[in-house]
């Protein structure tokens, strides 16, 4: 069902409150990556155009209920005070009567952020009166967070309960391209998954295997299904209690008819520093020596993996490949971004490391979407229920 959005809102003259996810990297006390915050633009645009005074809500790292001063919005506001050309203030807090008075003090046109909401544990606890206490800010409710919606918190969900409420554009957009990518209307459907460890990722592969029909498995959580098919891997990362899970789903995929593939060949690495020695090593003509661990995936599996996506229509990537992060692990990631960007396949990116990895590749523009949700984003192709998506009303039409 299509969600109402903040277009079938009326915005003159209202408070809106605008949950966005604003959830960025800092370094230095400064924003690191504003990706999130530059897609959180066109709907603030539309509010303030449309003539809505806006209060925006949103959370930053994992304060747990405590104040921390390194968690405070400030290098947020400024980022957004750049990008919109205007001055944005915080708040001193997300609630409270110095709060609700600047709120009542607000003009069409104007937008004051509140504070981080999770230095409450109300917020995470979803606690009624929190909510409310957001809701008497504003005439209606606006969630474009989706990176969040996969939370039921306060003010993702909770809050929805007490105010006429709509997706946001950017949340609205997310569920389009993300919600039915995997319809049997997609045609060949494919999924490309990396990262570090299966455990993160189980549900995930045993329901990809239901919805897709070509599953390539690389990063570090391939080693558990190498291990499953008998391969030894020296001192690699692996998740040895995994082991029969990861035999489950390759059984799983061959009963279904899903093509999967795993890594042929690796970059591996020794030693602390890892780089200085690494070098390709293939599979079925060498062991991984005890010591050595795999790092990357290797050219003959870039090769394969290539070829497997080939006749996709549809390709959705989650997780990088390899140790991206240190550039002699980051050429499998890499090939693979640029793979993707020249296929004529529709291509989905989800995941803050593997959008990174696209950036870095260079390719960005010629993905087709990129999504800013992490564990939303992967909830979501699981075909599981957001809370922050189940509590807006459909669109009546
Ligand atoms: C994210 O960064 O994925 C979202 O903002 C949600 O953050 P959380 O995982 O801390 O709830």
């Amino acid at each position: 069902m299509v969600k109402r959005t903040v277009r079938d809102l009326p915005l003159q003259g209202k408070r809106v409150l605008l949950r966005a996810d604003l959830n960025v990297p800092l370094r230095g006390g400064a924003v690191a990556d504003d990706t999130r915050i530059r897609a959180a633009l066109p709907n603030i645009r539309y509010l303030l155009g449309e003539g809505a005074a806006v209060v925006v809500c949103a959370h930053l790292g994992r304060p747990r209920g405590q104040v921390r001063d390194e968690l405070r919005l400030a290098p947020v506001a400024a980022r957004l005070s750049e990008l919109l050309g205007l001055q944005v203030t915080v708040a001193e807090d997300s609630v409270g009567a110095s709060v609700e008075k600047r709120v009542r003090q607000l003009r069409p046109g104007d937008l004051l952020l509140l504070e981080n909401l999770r230095f409450h544990s109300e917020e995470e606890a979803n606690a009624p009166d929190f909510a409310r206490q957001l809701a008497a800010f504003a005439d209606c409710f606006v969630n474009d967070a989706f990176g969040a919606a996969h939370r039921a918190h306060a003010s993702t969900e909770g809050v929805a309960r007490y105010l006429d409420s709509a997706a946001g554009l950017l949340m609205a957009e997310e569920l389009e391209r993300l919600g039915s990518v995997f319809s049997a209307a997609a045609g060949t459907r494919a999924a490309l998954i990396g990262g570090a460890k299966i455990s993160d990722k189980l549900t995930l592969l045993r329901r990809l295997i239901e919805r897709v029909d070509i599953l390539c498995i690389g990063g570090a959580m391939a080693h558990t299904f190498l291990l499953a098919r008998g391969l030894t891997l020296g001192a690699s990362l692996i998740e040895s209690g995994l082991v029969g899970e990861a035999r489950t789903v390759l059984e799983a995929a061959a009963r279904r008819g899903c093509i999967l593939e795993l890594p042929v060949d690796g970059v591996i690495g020794q030693g602390p520093d890892l780089a200085p020695r690494a070098r390709p090593l293939t599979f079925a003509e060498e062991e991984v020596g005890s010591g050595w661990q795999v790092l990357d995936i290797g050219p003959a599996t870039v090769e394969r993996f290539s070829e497997a996506l080939r006749p996709a229509d549809v390709i959705v990537w989650n997780g990088p490949l390899g140790l991206f992060e240190q550039p002699a692990f980051a050429g499998g990631t890499r090939a693979l971004a640029r793979v993707l960007a020249g296929l004529s396949a529709t291509t989905v990116i989800c995941g803050g490391e593997t959008a990174q990895a696209v950036h870095e590749a260079g390719v960005a523009e010629r993905i087709d979407h990129i999504s800013t949700g992490g564990g939303a984003a992967l909830e979501l192709l699981e075909g599981r229920t957001l809370p922050g998506v189940a509590v807006l009303p459909d669109r009546v039409v």
